[in-house]
């Protein structure tokens, strides 16, 4: 396994520990001996095809999945049971956004429902949260959607409903898995744009899941690599992007080059 020390100053500072991670199921191993040191404020990509082990391994960090092995979240040793106050300080954008279309609620009560942890859930919201989640929809160009039924969003406008509800919990730790997959070329652009610019201003620690190595946020400096529940690879961004190791990873030959100080790929 290679590691280039991606992780930089703030190596002293680990916000998430996880030694020999192992989630077993009766089919086999989703997560196999995993082992990953987080730094507070990095911003890390978790990158692997589809059976990976992504999410499982986000579940883990989450408290959704029993696993084996330590997980340590602020300095504390954690099972999957958390306390309420751990929770609070873990942000997460799953990757569906299940909603029953039947739910009566609209798109900016959904983002609001973000600040409850907060806030308390019998305490009304004050003005300022209001405004915060109204500046936040604008800056995501989903403004116009604050009055529409959640129910009747499409797939792409639920996911914005969802990363700017995980943003305005204002979570230490945000575990966001493909937040970008239903967005179209447009948005998707100016997520990646939010998601950075929220990482510089923010003393926040990121987990990015993707299969999409083509759209990263710029400010993603280290990359792991799972394939089939293990770590591959961690370390650098640009060394895990090269031809040979994509082309490993995804068991098809991917070609990677750049032009004008952009990468681009391509595949047949
Ligand atoms: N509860 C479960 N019981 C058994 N197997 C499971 C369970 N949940 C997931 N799996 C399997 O574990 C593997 C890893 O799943 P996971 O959802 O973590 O993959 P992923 O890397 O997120 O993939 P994708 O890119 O498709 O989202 C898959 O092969 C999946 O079928
Ligand atoms: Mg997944």
């Amino acid at each position: 396994m290679k590691r280039t020390g991606a992780s930089g100053s703030a190596v002293h500072d680990p916000v998430m520990e996880l030694e020999g991670i192992t989630v077993r199921k009766s089919r086999g191993l989703l997560l196999d001996d995993v082992s990953l040191r987080v730094s507070r404020n990095e911003f890390v990509g978790i990158i692997g095809p589809n059976g990976a082990g992504k999410t499982t391994l986000l579940n883990v960090i989450a408290g959704f999945e029993r696993f084996e092995g330590a997980l340590r979240l602020f300095g504390r040793r954690e099972s999957r049971k958390r306390t309420r106050e751990t929770q609070l300080r873990i942000g997460y954008v799953p990757q569906l956004f299940p909603i029953d279309p039947a739910f009566p609620i609209l798109a900016a009560e959904a983002v609001m429902t973000g600040a409850v942890g907060r806030l308390g859930f019998f305490r009304r919201s004050g003005e300022a949260e209001r405004e915060k989640a109204m500046r936040l929809m604008e800056m995501m160009r989903m403004a116009h959607l604050a009055d529409s039924p959640l129910g009747q969003l499409s797939g792409g406008e639920r996911q914005k409903v969802s990363l700017a509800r995980a943003i305005l919990q204002e979570p230490d730790i945000l575990l966001m898995d493909e937040p970008t997959a239903n967005l179209d070329i447009a948005v998707q652009r100016e997520v990646l744009i939010l998601i950075n610019e929220l990482h510089r201003r923010e003393n926040m620690t990121f987990l990015f899941v993707t299969h999409d190595f083509t759209m990263l946020p710029a400010a993603m400096r280290r990359a792991v690599l799972l394939d089939r529940g293990r770590v591959v690879f961690d370390g650098d961004v640009s060394g895990a992007l090269s031809s040979e190791t994509l082309s490993g990873l995804f068991r098809y030959p991917i070609e990677l080059f750049e032009r004008n100080g952009r990468r681009y790929v391509s595949y047949d």
